[in-house]
């Protein structure tokens, strides 16, 4: 603690009134920012009690001394008592920065010295410094970023990166302020923004997939995450996006390849099913033409009767004779009963072909980047139907369609190869039981119907099931316990694809061991 009293010997007059005062030596002493007086030489002629205790000296030691060895160490440049002024100084004894204020102290217009004010700011440079640094951090961040980040506030962008600009191929000073909507391809438009509004809801948590058209007029894919956030004190969406365009057409290549692939394997079965009815259709037509010989042969006696001399009544009788007897000899009444029954089965076998025809033509179509309404009952069952020889000779396949099934948005091509995928998996699973232990025939159950705001497909078999530790890894590329031929690994890897980021579903399933498995598909409904 100072000794107050030893200051008096400076005799400085403009001090006098201070120090004749009490209180105002306590106001001084008590004031927490450091304040010294000076002489006209420069020198302590006074300080306060925060001076020393935070300079960690006494106060006979500061009085004295020249005031810039104290607050800028011996190289720096003096004060100049005439400037006053707020200025940055640091104190060589204690780190710190302080911010100080010269006063000149006159009197009679004659300077008689300096006051020194002296206000330590370390904790806002560090405040500021690391606001500072953070918002570098940040910088980095967006702009750093593999994604393109983009702020966007009432429909507007108010912030992009350069990635968010490039994929577009414009600058960010060119998107800034603009619309998102001259960014999104006009057929994804409203899809768009009710997947970025599901998402802001909580509604869909993968992210979605949707076009873009660039500056000079390309189309791009775009994968986008949305979250919403304040910005500037409002609502805005802050958007995280990827160019997965190239991605896109990868899979676009394998889904076409798996197709394919999947077609081959199905062909001999196809092949089969349209023979069996063909060949009956054949048998048929046979079997027609014998009878239709036969039936000429009787009306060429019927030609006979209109040359005949109706008077003559034993040529009469006798062609009545041969008539009978060949009625009898080509069994009328039997031809009578088969003819009708040829043809309508004909009729029918024709119709399967037809079927399995359309079938093929609805499966191969090679389903556009549109998304369009339909109905997926048919879609299965046409899928079912070019199946059929994979299962029909292991497996009894039931189905229970939903009849108020709504119509599906989506794209039916990609969803019939999934519903293809499971369907040969069951099979699949269900033969390599029959193979381990011989049983009766295994069963495929497909259903469909509406659970809440979704549309429910399971296949169900009672195959060999799928063993725990494997679980995890059947949706993975490539992954398959199947020999060369049968599996390539890529069925429920391209399903989920189609499933989870062409429609926005899920797709999961349960399994036990030896008994079988389920495969749930869920898509979403549109909101109506
Ligand atoms: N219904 C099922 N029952 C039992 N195992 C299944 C079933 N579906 C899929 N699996 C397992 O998942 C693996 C991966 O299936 P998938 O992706 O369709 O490839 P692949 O059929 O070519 O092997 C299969 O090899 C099989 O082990
Ligand atoms: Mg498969």
């Amino acid at each position: 603690m100072p000794d107050i009293k030893e200051s008096i010997t400076s005799g400085l007059e403009v001090a006098a009134p201070i120090r004749e005062s009490k209180e105002w030596e306590t106001i001084f002493d008590t004031l927490s920012e450091l304040t010294l007086v000076t002489d006209p030489d420069k020198r302590v002629v006074r300080c306060n009690r925060a001076v020393i205790v935070r300079l960690g000296v006494s106060y006979r030691h500061i009085i004295g001394l020249p005031i810039h060895s104290i607050f800028f160490g011996k190289n720096l440049p003096e004060i100049d008592p005439f400037a006053p002024g707020v200025r940055e100084v640091n104190i060589p004894r204690i780190s710190g920065d302080f911010l100080i204020t010269n006063n000149p102290l006159c009197s009679a217009e004659i300077l008689q010295g300096m006051v020194h004010v002296m206000m330590d700011i370390t904790e806002r440079k560090k405040a500021e410094a690391m606001v500072r640094e953070r918002e570098s951090i940040y910088r980095i961040l967006a702009e750093h970023s593999y994604a393109g980040v983009y702020v966007v506030q009432d429909g507007r962008f108010r912030f992009l990166n350069s990635n968010a600009a490039s994929y577009a191929g414009y600058t960010r000073e060119e998107l800034l302020n603009q619309k998102t909507g001259i960014l999104v391809h006009p057929q994804d438009r409203k899809e768009e923004n009710k997947n970025a509004g599901d998402m802001l809801k909580g509604k869909r948590m993968t992210p979605y997939e949707f076009r873009i058209i660039t500056k000079d007029g390309q189309t791009r894919w775009i994968m986008e995450t949305v979250t919403s956030i304040t910005y500037e004190g409002r609502p805005a969406i802050l958007g995280n996006s990827m160019d997965v365009t190239e991605k896109r057409h990868r899979e676009m290549h394998d889904l076409h390849a798996q197709k394919l692939e999947s077609v081959g394997q199905l062909a001999a079965g196809i092949a089969h099913e349209i023979n069996t009815p063909i060949q009956f259709v054949g048998d048929n037509i046979h079997f027609m033409n014998d009878s239709f010989q036969e039936i000429f042969s009787l009306m060429s006696l019927y030609d006979d009767f209109k040359k005949l001399d109706t008077t003559n009544s034993t040529e009469c009788g006798a062609l009545r004779d041969r008539l009978l007897e060949r009625m009898e000899a080509i069994d009328m009444g039997y031809l009578l009963e088969e003819i009708p029954r040829a043809i309508e089965q004909s009729l029918d076998g024709i119709q399967r072909v037809s079927h399995i025809v359309q079938a093929m033509r609805e499966f191969s179509h090679p389903g556009g980047a549109e998304k369009t309404n339909f109905d997926l009952n048919k879609a299965i069952e046409s899928t079912i139907l070019l199946t059929r020889n994979e299962w029909k000779y292991t497996t009894e396949l039931t189905t229970s369609f939903a009849p108020d099934l709504p119509m599906v948005r989506g794209y039916p091509a990609d969803l019939n190869q999934v519903i293809l995928n499971l369907l040969v998996n069951a099979a699949h699973a269900i033969q390599a039981k029959l193979e381990a232990e011989q049983g009766e025939k295994g069963r495929i159950e497909v259903i469909t119907r509406k659970v809440e705001n979704e549309v429910e497909i399971c296949i169900s078999d009672t195959g060999a099931g799928i063993p725990p530790e494997i679980r995890t890894r059947i949706f993975d590329p490539f992954f398959t316990t199947k020999e060369v031929g049968k599996g390539t690994g890529q069925g429920l890897a391209i399903a989920r694809n189609i499933i989870v980021h062409k429609h926005g579903g899920r797709i999961y399933f349960e399994s036990e061991t030896g008994k079988g498995t389920t495969f749930h598909i869920r898509l979403p409904l549109e909101e109506r």
